[in-house]
């Protein structure tokens, strides 16, 4: 399992925290920055990190910001991508069962650490069941949204 990871200038006290929940579960990682403390725009990191996943180069991603939202956002507009903005290990796991969620966001001013660490091993830990007809027939139906918004 590979893991992208990005996060802007507002999302980056909890990068080593998410590399930690990872390198622990024993999955790598592919780090697209940002690498420091400089003021940069976060849907060009919800864009690298998304790519890499419809791309093939990574298998779930992880997408840091102040909040999570402006990151979750952009990269929501992705085809294919489904991020969660999460900020509890019951939606989490919630956001893999139910919604086979291939990201998620959280914010580095919201979120402490020690929960940052939480939420990101029960992430990683979840796992969807693509037999369930409802989840499956519902997330079909966000696919269904998206064709019908590239018609428009
Ligand atoms: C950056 O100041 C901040 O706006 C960003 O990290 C994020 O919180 C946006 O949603």
């Amino acid at each position: 399992m590979i893991i992208a990871i990005g996060c802007d200038h507002g999302g980056i006290a909890l990068k080593d925290t998410v590399i930690s929940a990872v390198n622990d579960k024993g999955y790598q990682y592919i780090d697209f920055g940002t690498y420091d403390n400089a003021s940069v725009d976060y849907p060009d990191y919800a864009e690298k990190v998304a790519k890499a996943i419809l791309e093939g180069k990574a298998d779930k991603g992880i997408l840091l910001c102040g909040t999570g939202i402006g990151i979750s956002i952009a990269a929501n507009k992705f085809r294919g991508i489904r991020c969660a903005h999460v900020t509890d290990k019951f939606s989490a796991r919630m956001c893999v069962e139910h919604n086979n969620a291939n990201i998620i966001a959280l914010g580095a001013r919201i979120t402490t650490s020690e929960d940052a660490y939480d939420i990101i091993a029960k992430y990683l830990s979840s796992v969807f069941d693509p037999t369930s007809g409802r989840h499956v027939a519902r997330i079909e139906k966000i696919t269904s949204i998206e064709n019908q918004t590239l018609k428009n």
